[in-house]
């Protein structure tokens, strides 16, 4: 590290004191370290202790210039070789994940280019918060090494993960970003790969003007989809009616009707390595569609006729086909997720992910889901209640495993591709 100069952002911690133990290390590899604070790691250590030790005035204040009246956190993230924040808190990290520059942290990470570590400390609690594991996997997404915390006695008296890293792994990781010169790419586990994800409620028209509908918002498919997309994969993004924002970077086709939707899904298929059917498909339609508006009258029956069952056909379609794409179906239960294997079966399905739409945080219109995945020959695999994206991204992992490998050259592509679209280390 020698000559290397490497930002050490302190947030509110109470291992805050460990960080002026890890600055007189990263100073003893040679490093020149400037030290940036938060407010809150200022009330845990006083920035007298890493003025003294680093020789520089501590970073507090975004909005603090220099003499000659350069911002003084982007003039150090530009001129950093690494960028290391540790002790980060919960808070820090939710505030990093939304690029909230409030702090000069951020705003560093934010304006510099150099590699980012991120060492977290606090409650175990806390750390295995599915909000605080989503700014993780957040975070890894933007490149950042994420050095783990360790299980061990934390402030509050208990026992579990939350401890900061061993000092020495942390140095360790800083030299090991420095060499590597530069932020590690995304993970980019499905760069090659082409998705179709269906996602929103099917809607059957009974006239121009009405139709039958369900209650599905869409967000748990255009999550699967953008975490798809932020995973390098190519994705056709099928939907019915659906009232969330579509990704940027899907391949979008609308398909409001149960037919139109089985159209897109068998024309998309023939591509793709992997189908996502998390659409809430119209079991039902009118048998007669009005072409006129029906009058207003003293009753109406309505005649329905069955919908084809698009998943159930996908999985006969694909029975012969090499490889046979991975097939995931969701189901929306009320109640008990008994008829839940069944259905896996009977559509032939690699994957089921189950949910009971009455159980709080799991239904519609909600940012959060708690489901239970069913896969042929294993036991239902509950899952905590956790974000709609962390549920995509765990299930992501698990069509991933599925897939068969990729031939070599694909993944050489893609490396040239990633390494010709990552900017150049800015030097000083
Ligand atoms: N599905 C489909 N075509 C249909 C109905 C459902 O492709 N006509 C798909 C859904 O997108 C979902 C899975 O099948 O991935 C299960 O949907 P669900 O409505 O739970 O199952 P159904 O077979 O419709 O059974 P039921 O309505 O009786 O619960």
């Amino acid at each position: 590290m020698q000559g290397r100069r490497v930002l050490l952002g302190v947030t509110g911690s109470i291992s805050a004191y460990k960080a002026v133990e890890l600055l007189r290390r990263l100073s003893a590899e040679g490093a020149t370290v400037q030290v940036l604070m938060t407010r809150s790691a200022a009330a845990f250590v006083g920035p007298l202790t890493f003025e003294a030790l680093s020789g520089r005035p501590v970073l507090q204040d975004p909005l603090e210039l220099l003499a000659d009246r350069r911002i003084a956190h982007i003039v150090a993230a530009r001129e950093a070789d690494a960028i290391l924040v540790a002790p980060a808190t919960a808070h820090w990290m939710a505030a990093m994940a939304a690029g909230l520059a409030g702090d000069t942290i951020t705003a560093a990470c934010l304006a510099g280019t150099a590699p980012v570590l991120i060492a977290p400390a606090m409650d175990a609690g806390m750390y295995a918060h599915p909000a605080t594991q989503a700014n993780v996997r957040r975070l890894q997404q933007f490149g950042y090494w994420v050095v783990e915390p360790e299980t061990g006695p934390l402030a509050s008296g208990l026992m579990g993960r939350g401890r900061l890293a061993e000092l020495h792994t942390i140095v360790d990781a800083v030299a090991r970003a420095i060499a590597a010169g530069e932020r590690p790419a995304p993970h980019r586990d499905l760069a090659g790969r082409s998705l179709v994800v269906t996602a929103g409620g099917t809607v059957e028209p009974i006239d121009p003007v009405r139709f039958i509908g369900n209650r599905s918002s869409g967000r748990m498919g255009v999550a699967v989809a953008q975490a798809a997309l932020d995973r390098g994969a190519q994705v056709t993004l099928i939907v019915g009616q659906t009232s969330v924002a579509l990704p940027a970077g899907a391949s979008v086709v609308q398909a409001p009707t149960t037919a139109q939707m089985r159209q897109a899904v068998l024309d998309g298929l023939t591509h793709a390595d992997a189908l996502v059917m998390a659409a809430a498909v119209a079991d039902f339609r009118p048998r007669h569609p009005q072409s006129l508006k029906l009058p207003r009258e003293a009753a109406l029956t309505l005649e329905l006729e069955p919908t084809e069952d698009i998943l159930a056909e996908v999985g006969q379609l694909v029975t012969s086909r090499q490889p046979r794409p991975v097939l995931v179906g969701f189901a929306a239960e009320t109640g008990s997720l008994e008829r839940a294997a069944d259905k896996a079966r009977r559509k032939q399905v690699d994957l089921l992910v189950a949910n009971d739409v009455l159980e709080p945080g799991a239904g519609f219109g909600v940012n959060t889901n708690r489901v239970t995945i069913l896969a042929p020959g294993r036991d239902p695999e509950p899952w905590p209640l956790m974000s709609k994206r962390e549920v995509a991204d765990r299930l992501l992992d698990r069509i991933a495993a599925l897939l068969p490998a990729q031939p070599d050259g694909e993944a050489a592509s893609e490396a040239a591709q990633q390494a010709a679209s990552s900017s150049p280390q800015e030097m000083p």
